[in-house]
């Protein structure tokens, strides 16, 4: 059962109506951050003279200058390393000085004066040649894995092909800059923050300041896209707070676009080797996937390319590894899509040039070689649709059609190719706690600390309360993004429907119980709770949740699926590929919200258009900066860019994932998408393109 309904907060979006952080009225102080131009060194002197002269600037503090700060080192937090705690310039982009003033443009004016003296100390930034440098770091997955023997499948295969593949440094580039504007209320703090992850902001401010958690409130507005950057706790809001302790006013600080490219993270490159063999008849006897990603100075922060890998096909032979390159770099954090949406450009690609040299189509060959069980741990799946999103998904975009041999399809002078790839991704949860809220009026209030970043959380949980209790939706109203409310993770990780979704359900069902017992009836329909209360002189009755993955669910594997088919169109004289064309059929569990669904998997399919063609922000080796320092610079999808995409859901409901027999639709659209591009472009040209973005350069 499923109510279709577009996002609540739509109209207000599109009419200039929400509010962001950044248009609340404030009264105290701008904070602007200097940052480090050189990527490895030391702060020697900070010359201030010249800024504190800036009619507003009341303050300029470099690094000591917040007191002795200690690392942290806290699982909430976006890197481990504290700002202004040292001199120690670990990358460019570092916030090495805090300007405050009372204006935004006063501060921003007083940082351009501020003149920094650094002493310049070698820096590790370029990657090439550093390869045998690549460690294995441990975190939440195993870095490496192993089942069978690849050498033995090889030794098996009659046909092996290895490739290596490269994905590009990027960018989340949300349109909301991240922004927080702390203030003190005695031994109290109160910090608004552009946030996915409330409850994680108050467990490190409460590392940072030594305060108890509860003393420390914390809440998100709308959330203008985070993907991923909004998901830790990083400088500017442990500087805001500071700030706003030492000098006893509010303190705000909104990043300027310009250092969102540094200051919250980004993905970061990986260079991927994998390796297949096969049979003859095309049944998968080896595959090997080493992925390593860059990463920041004394920083551990791992994109696990090969988790897929780990997963998708049945074979007996299985390796993995997952590794890092420490280098001078800014920190690098989970986007969209995380682990499996770089890494899947590698095993896709390779599944790709495995179909060529065994001369088998690209889909059949996926059949041939579907897992109906995990093949590195043996678990079941939980629930698995992908072979009805092949078929379905094929059908849908005519892929019987294609002629198998590359360059050969044209029209109108351009040449045409059909690629496709396999989606993965892992599932996350995380526990949740929901309240949910009848009142006299015939309304009804739900509230978590889940986070409204544009996915449509609200209205999922909207529909997800009103249809447990028989309710219109129009009847829900939400509270979201507020640490006063009852926890619930970071809205990340595609896990926010089953969470919090699962909460709301279970906390309207115990309303509902408890509505029965006060009334002394066993079947009560929501129009009659109004009644009830009135009748036990009770203005509201509120019920509260939770819910958690169980132990028992541990049994199985979870991943959500898809199955990607584009049409690009190139033209030979200007190779620029275009994508003209694009299906997506996903198994993902049930679908809550077919409208919000569907426009989450459309963004997530623009998002991967941006990884195969557009998306490369260009690292300089001799200064250790990234160029990019604005949409000028970096460029991401315009709607220009973007085809028709027909978006197709199996018809599934997952009884392990979570109450509402729901996986997660919020990243799967991104992964396969950048592979299925990369073949669309070798059924085009014939050119084997193993780099992300496709860039005209590539097919001159
Ligand atoms: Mo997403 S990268 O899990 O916010």
């Amino acid at each position: 059962m499923t109510t279709p309904l577009p996002r609540l907060d739509a109209a207000d979006k599109a009419a200039g109506r929400a509010r962001y952080l950044g248009d609340q009225p404030f009264d105290g102080l701008d904070g602007a951050l200097v940052t480090s131009p050189i990527a490895a060194g030391l702060v020697l002197a900070v010359h201030r003279e010249e800024a504190l002269a800036v009619p507003g600037v009341v303050a300029v503090w470099g690094p000591g200058d917040l007191g002795d700060l200690a690392p942290l080192a806290h699982w909430a937090a976006g890197q481990s390393k504290t700002p202004l705690m040292d001199n120690a310039v670990r990358y460019a982009g570092q916030p090495v000085v805090l300007v405050l003033a009372t204006s935004r443009r006063a501060a921003a004016l007083g940082a351009a004066r501020v003149r920094v003296e650094y002493q310049p100390l070698p820096a590790r930034v370029d990657a090439a040649g550093l390869a045998a440098e690549a460690i294995e770091i441990k975190d939440w997955a195993p870095s490496s894995t192993r089942v069978g023997s690849v050498e033995t499948g090889l030794a098996e295969s009659g046909c092996q092909i290895t490739g290596r593949y490269h994905t590009a440094d990027r960018h989340h580039v949300a349109l909301e800059p991240a922004g927080a504007i702390a203030r003190w209320h005695g031994d109290h703090l109160e910090i608004e923050t552009s946030t996915q992850w409330v409850y994680g902001v108050r467990a490190a401010l409460a590392v940072v300041t030594g305060l108890p958690a509860e003393q420390i409130r914390v809440r998100a507005y709308l959330v203008g896209g985070g993907f991923g950057a909004k998901g830790s706790t990083w400088p500017h809001e442990i500087l805001a707070v500071l700030a706003a302790g030492k000098t006893g006013r509010p303190v705000r600080i909104i990043l300027p676009r310009e250092q969102s490219f540094t200051a919250h993270g980004h993905q970061p490159a990986t260079d991927q080797t994998v390796t297949l063999g096969a049979t003859n008849d095309g049944h998968l006897t080896a595959i090997r996937h080493e992925s390593v990603n860059r990463a920041a100075i004394d920083e551990d922060y791992v994109e696990h390319g090969s988790l897929g890998s780990r997963t998708m096909y049945a074979c007996p032979n299985i390796e993995t590894r997952d590794r890092i390159l420490r280098l001078h770099r800014p920190q690098p954090t989970f986007m969209r899509a995380p682990h499996e949406g770089p890494g899947m450009v590698g095993l896709e690609i390779a599944m790709d040039e495995l179909a060529v040299a065994l001369g088998r189509d690209p889909v059949e060959l996926r059949l041939l070689n579907y897992a109906d069980a995990d093949p590195t741990s043996g678990k079941p799946f939980s629930s698995k649709h992908l072979r009805e999103c092949y078929q379905r998904g094929a059908g849908h975009f005519g892929w019987r059609q294609r002629d198998p041999r590359p360059g050969v399809m044209r029209d109108r002078g351009q040449l045409i190719g059909w690629g496709m790839a396999s989606a993965l991704m892992s599932t996350f949860r995380f526990g949740a706690t929901a309240r949910v809220t009848a009142r006299r009026d015939g309304t009804l209030l739900v509230e978590t600390a889940a986070h409204e970043i544009g996915t449509g959380v609200g209205t999922m949980l909207a529909i997800v309360v009103a249809e447990s209790l028989g309710a219109d939706p129009s009847k829900v109203e939400v509270r979201l993004g507020d640490s006063h409310l009852p926890e619930a993770g970071g809205t990340v990780g595609s896990a926010t429907t089953m969470g919090v979704g699962s909460a709301a359900r279970l906390a309207a069902l115990g309303l509902k119980g408890r509505m029965e017992q006060l009334a002394g009836e066993p079947h009560l329909r929501f129009e009659e709770f109004g009644e009830v209360l009135k009748l036990r002189q009770l203005d509201h009755l509120a019920e509260e949740a939770s819910w958690a993955p169980k132990r028992e669910e541990g049994a199985f594997a979870m991943n959500a699926y898809g199955a990607v088919f584009v049409e690009v169109r190139i033209d030979p004289e200007l190779p620029i590929p275009r994508v003209s064309r694009c299906v997506g059929a996903y198994s993902v569990g049930r679908i809550v919200n077919p409208v919000g669904a569907r426009s989450q998997i459309i963004g997530g399919i623009t998002w991967g258009i941006g990884q195969a063609l557009l998306e490369d922000s260009r690292f300089d080796p001799t200064t250790g900066r990234f160029l990019a320092h604005g949409f000028g610079s970096y460029h991401i999808p315009v709607n220009a860019d973007v085809p028709p995409i027909d978006v197709l859901f199996a018809d599934e409901h997952d009884p392990h994932a979570s109450a509402l027999g729901a996986r997660g639709v919020g990243e799967i659209g991104t992964i396969g998408v950048g592979a299925a591009i990369a073949n669309a472009v070798w059924h085009a040209t014939g050119r084997r393109v193993r780099i992300l973005p496709i860039l005209v350069e590539h097919l001159l």
